[in-house]
């Protein structure tokens, strides 16, 4: 896929989960891609603990996931994101940890996307008993988890399907200013250009 392709597509499955494995080359290259985006000088805060095979998954999803999040216990693998505050740059009160790691978070979305894998973002999670079961140190903050699954029937594109159909975001004026706050449209020089 492009990448502006795979932009557009990607999109939260929970719904559409199968237990079938993904090859370890497969997951060693979606996260590969996570650890290839930019960072706040370079600092990389991102950890991702990796959580494979049928019993394992079930058994953090028992301990930390609940509610309809808890349909990822049907997930080959669930990633665990994780960073330390301490781990990059405080700028002017801005806690670059947040922001880095979801740039890798970014990448590994996409990556995912790309080979047809679904992913779904969660924060809906308890963070201390998610960190007590995968042994995470306590001063490490486990941002989000998602699952990372082939569809749980045909490709991506039909799991993908009906979320993307009903897919809303905030209007492109509502969210992109030219020049000064506010302003909905490119100086006119900008569009002659
Ligand atoms: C940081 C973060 C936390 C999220 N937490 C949850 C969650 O706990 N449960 C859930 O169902 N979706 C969760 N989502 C998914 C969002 O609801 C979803 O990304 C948003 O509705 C846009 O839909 P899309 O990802 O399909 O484009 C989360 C997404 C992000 C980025």
């Amino acid at each position: 896929m492009e990448t502006l392709e795979t932009i557009r597509k990607r999109c939260s499955l929970k719904s559409s989960i199968s237990p079938q494995e993904i090859g370890a080359e497969v997951i060693h290259a979606v996260l590969d891609a996570a650890r290839y985006a930019a960072s706040s000088r370079n600092h990389q805060p991102w950890r991702f603990v990796v959580v494979q095979g049928q019993s394992a998954v079930q058994a953090l999803v028992d301990a930390a996931v609940s509610g309809t999040n808890a349909v990822i216990r049907e997930a080959p693998v669930v990633i665990a994101v994780c960073a330390r505050p301490q781990d990059d740059s405080i700028s002017n009160g801005r806690e670059y940890y947040l922001f880095d790691t979801g740039m890798a978070v970014a990448n590994l979305l996409l990556a995912a996307t790309d080979f047809g894998l679904v992913t779904h973002p969660m924060a809906g999670f308890d963070e201390e008993a998610l960190k007590r079961h995968l042994n995470i140190p306590e001063d490490v903050r486990v941002i989000m988890i998602t699952p990372l699954a082939y569809p749980a029937a045909g490709s991506y594109d039909e799991a993908a399907r009906e979320r993307l159909n009903q897919r809303t975001r905030k209007a492109f004026e509502e969210v992109v200013f030219f020049n000064r706050w506010g302003e909905t449209q490119p100086a006119s020089e900008a569009i002659q250009a």
